[in-house]
């Protein structure tokens, strides 16, 4: 199990603000959007679980998977110390293996497609892991020019998503879209629009 950048970013990870904020905005949309009561939802690429608590409150249950098992630890000490038994954290490296099949209401990655490679097999996985007419809803950067991660590019995979290439990308794979808005800027030096996109599995 090799360590990645974000195995060393974990302990950490919750002490930048736009971080938390990001989440929380991420999740507050799904709750517009969804009646989270009773869902099975698989967080992908998860990190420290801000999405994952954030929606569990209503769901039946939140798998958090991630390759960064320092990350998944973080999650599992935050359940533990807040007394969260609906938050089940997994070890999976999404280029490496298949998801379980046909188990979740609402596939949900927040700010993690960036960092994969092989976007259409990404969405055909979470398109695979979703029950008939679940979701699959990612929250990732727009077109960006490279200089969003101050710490250097060596783990990002695409400088943001071009949003007509992801919407042809999303029903070349089966999904419906449903909901595609920008739904937050993140200024730094520049400003870094974010948006949302849901596909049905139809
Ligand atoms: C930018 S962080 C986002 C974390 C979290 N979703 C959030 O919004 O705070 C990206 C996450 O994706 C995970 N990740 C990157 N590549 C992955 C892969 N191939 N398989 C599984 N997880 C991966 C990283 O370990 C990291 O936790």
């Amino acid at each position: 199990m090799k360590r990645t950048r974000f195995d060393r970013l974990a302990q950490e990870w919750d002490l930048k603000p736009e971080r938390v904020k990001s989440a929380k905005n991420v999740s507050e949309k799904l709750n517009e959007l969804f009646d989270l009561e009773q869902m099975k939802i698989l967080d992908y690429g998860a990190g420290t679980g801000l999405v994952s608590f954030d929606l569990c409150e209503k769901a039946h249950h939140v798998i958090a998977m991630d390759n960064a098992k320092k990350m998944l630890e973080e999650i599992d000490k935050k359940a533990n110390n807040a007394g969260i038994d609906n938050v089940y954290t997994r070890y999976h490296d999404i280029n490496k293996e298949a998801l379980p099949k046909a188990q979740f209401d609402l596939f949900i990655s927040s700010m993690t497609m960036h960092h994969i490679e092989d976007t259409k097999a990404f969405l055909e996985k979470a398109k695979a892991s979703l029950v008939e007419g679940g979701y699959v809803a990612i929250n990732d950067l727009e077109r960006e020019d490279g200089t969003f991660h101050s710490m250097g590019n060596d783990d990002v995979a695409h400088f943001g998503f071009e949003k007509e290439d992801l919407r042809v990308l999303f029903e070349e794979v089966g999904l419906e879209v449903v909901y595609f808005e920008t739904v937050e800027v993140i200024s730094k030096e520049k400003d870094y629009p974010i948006f949302l996109i849901v596909g049905k599995n139809v």
